[in-house]
């Protein structure tokens, strides 16, 4: 089984990828961090808490991290989550809880297990990356505990939180920058799961309403609750699995395809803040000619999913129930 720690802003789309790593037979849900952004980090730690409940995973440490971006306002997505930040389902909140840890000393000490049991971890961040930066400068050790990142985030083409930038990377685009050049300084692989891809596994609203007609089975029945809610919210037949993409992609990476490209994070632009500018150019020529350091940062950019694929996946996923 695959290790991975998931850093959430729980999230309706954070929910669905909660439920997958929580029940896919192949993946080892070592821990989950949270941090603000689409609710606030209370509203997050809860909805993140309350999902593994559903599970059936409170096994799974959880810890909450930071509250707020390095240096922005927080500025939250309650238009597209709902005011509770899932969907106001009226779930029950989970009585647990979170560690005592910040989330940062809990990834470091999950991480250096794992370099010790020489075991490392696929770390998947689904949230502004503000935990991720703090960890990478704080306790750089921890890279020999990660396997490698898969974040949710950016965009190679367009943005959503503006016509440039993708949600989470606007709301700290300072972090991702530091993750960024954290990740080239530390040998750290990176997979950047962006827009390009986000969009294309989709569960249509009658498939919505088919996990929900399975009792007994709480984790079907969240599944399609958020699956509607999401359906409802953008007056839509269907609608992506979002963040739960990114985890697929972990469980199955024979969905996905990736190209590595120069990468770097605009923090000044005043319509293009927060933008992941990806360099499609030929780089076979001479690297060392980049004017602005570009060619220093390369991540691995997911251009293409088999989305009917993970859509599948996750669906089958969810109708295990919970006994995995
Ligand atoms: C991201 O925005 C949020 O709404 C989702 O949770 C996802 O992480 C996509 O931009």
């Amino acid at each position: 089984r695959v290790p991975v720690i998931l850093d959430v802003d729980t999230g309706v789309d954070d929910a669905c990828a909660l439920l997958f790593a929580a029940r896919h037979p192949g993946l080892d849900l070592r821990a989950v961090t949270c941090v603000g952004g689409n609710a606030s980090l209370a509203d997050v730690t809860r909805n993140t808490m309350t999902v593994l409940d559903i599970a059936d995973r409170a096994d799974v440490p959880v810890a909450a991290g930071a509250a707020r971006p390095l240096l922005e306002d927080p500025v939250d997505a309650r238009h597209v989550h709902g005011a509770d930040g899932m969907g106001d389902l009226g779930l029950s909140p989970s009585r647990r809880r979170p560690e005592a840890r910040h989330a940062v000393e809990l990834l470091r000490d999950e991480l250096l297990a794992a370099a010790a049991d020489g075991r490392p971890i696929t770390l998947i961040p689904l949230a502004p990356m503000t935990n991720i930066a703090l960890l990478l400068r704080t306790y750089p050790a921890v890279a020999e505990g990660i396997e490698r990142i898969v974040f949710m985030g950016g965009a190679a083409a367009s943005g959503n939180a503006t016509a440039s930038a993708e949600f989470n990377v606007f709301h700290d685009p300072e972090a991702a920058a530091i993750v960024l050049d954290a990740c080239a300084d530390l040998g750290i692989d990176l997979v950047m799961y962006g827009l390009d891809v986000f969009y294309e596994p989709m569960i249509t609203l009658d498939e919505a309403r088919a996990l929900q007609s399975h009792p007994g089975n709480g984790v079907a029945d969240l599944a399609g609750r958020l699956i509607e809610f999401g359906c409802r919210r953008f007056e839509s037949d269907a609608t992506t699995i979002g963040d739960a993409g990114a985890v697929c992609a972990v469980a199955d990476p024979e969905g996905i395809g990736t190209v590595p490209l120069p990468i770097r994070v605009e923090l000044t632009g005043r319509y293009t803040r927060g933008r992941t500018v990806v360099d499609h150019r030929d780089w076979s020529g001479d690297l060392a000619h980049d004017p602005h350091g570009q060619s220093d940062v390369v991540a691995e950019v997911a251009l293409a999913i088999d989305g009917p694929r993970f859509a599948r996946l996750w669906m089958d996923t969810m109708n295990a129930g919970p006994t995995p």
